[in-house]
């Protein structure tokens, strides 16, 4: 990666990666934030599958609801926007658990964290760097590799994110989803979200849902519009036809050398030895 070009796309804060759309007076006066009891946070490390489990919320409340951008995109003025929705909000974020405004602790605002394996999160992201220019230049995949295990690239380290909200695993206003069971069984999984969120969600509709998310769906749909400025969940890109990708469980696999795995494995055992959250990832199906 070129140092000028990064220089000029990214910044740190609290030692972790953020683009230069999370302005650091934002990021600064986040804990500022007065959430509200009904909002309802949308949580992920990028590339964990934020914007199928958004079009699926938007669904279980009939688009009733604002999705907002996340709370970490944008400039100061991002709270006092926030603010000045009367609705009811979803507020997706990629921020790490120790950098949460605590109003949404304190106030026991309910919170979704969608979790994917994060072989394929390392390629999606990967990828993602390839063709977001709010991104650095990246020059080949065994150096993002690198990058993605030591936690140098944004949003921080994977292994932390994951860390910083299993604290809440046990909270009963936080609800922890995986990727891959959405993949296996997603009728399941859209009724729990149903449940958790207090929605009396009929069959049918659940089934109506699965339809209107399903990957080549939502792919498509993205392609025929065009590119509206405010419709990512991530604050990374507002290009929605960067998100859509291959929608797969196991692309690692064409990617990681056994070499690789191996050192994946190696400091995956390291640092989350203590999680108990990892101990349900899923690779493959
Ligand atoms: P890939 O790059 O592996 O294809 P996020 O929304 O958090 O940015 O995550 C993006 C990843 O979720 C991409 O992964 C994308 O293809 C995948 N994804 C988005 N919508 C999906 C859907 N409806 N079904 C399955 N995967 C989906």
């Amino acid at each position: 990666m070129s140092s000028q070009r990064e220089d000029d796309l990214i910044h740190t804060f609290n030692g972790i990666t953020f683009t230069m759309r999370s302005s650091p007076e934002l990021l600064k006066s986040l804990n500022t934030f007065d959430a509200r009891e009904d909002d309802v946070l949308l949580v992920s490390y990028p590339k964990s599958g934020t914007h199928w489990l958004a079009e699926i919320i938007m669904h279980l409340y009939a688009s009733k609801v604002a999705l907002t951008s996340p709370i970490e995109f944008g400039d100061l003025s991002k709270l006092d926007q926030l603010n000045c929705l009367s609705c009811k909000r979803i507020i997706p974020t990629h921020l790490d658990g120790n950098m949460l405004p605590t109003t949404f602790t304190l106030k026991q605002c309910k919170a979704i964290y969608i979790i994917r394996n994060p072989k394929d999160i390392a390629v999606s992201m990967y990828h993602y760097y390839r063709e977001n220019p709010n991104l650095p230049t990246i020059d080949s995949w065994p150096n993002f590799l690198e990058r993605f295990l030591k936690g140098d690239v944004v949003c921080g380290s994977w292994f932390n994110h994951i860390l910083s909200w299993e604290k809440h695993r046990d909270d009963k206003n936080t609800l922890f989803l995986y990727y891959e069971d959405m993949k296996r069984d997603l009728p399941k999984v859209v009724k729990k979200v149903s449940f958790f969120l207090g929605l009396n969600t009929s069959e049918s509709g659940i089934g109506e849902i699965c339809k209107k998310s399903s990957f080549s769906e939502m792919k498509s749909n993205t392609e025929k519009e065009n590119s509206d400025p405010n419709r990512t969940v991530c604050a990374l890109t507002s290009n929605r036809k960067l998100i859509f990708r291959k929608g797969a469980v196991g692309d690692w696999k064409n990617h990681f050398t056994p070499k690789q795995n191996r050192m994946f494995e190696e400091t995956f055992s390291k640092k989350m030895k203590v999680s108990e959250v990892a101990k349900h990832l899923v690779y493959e199906l």
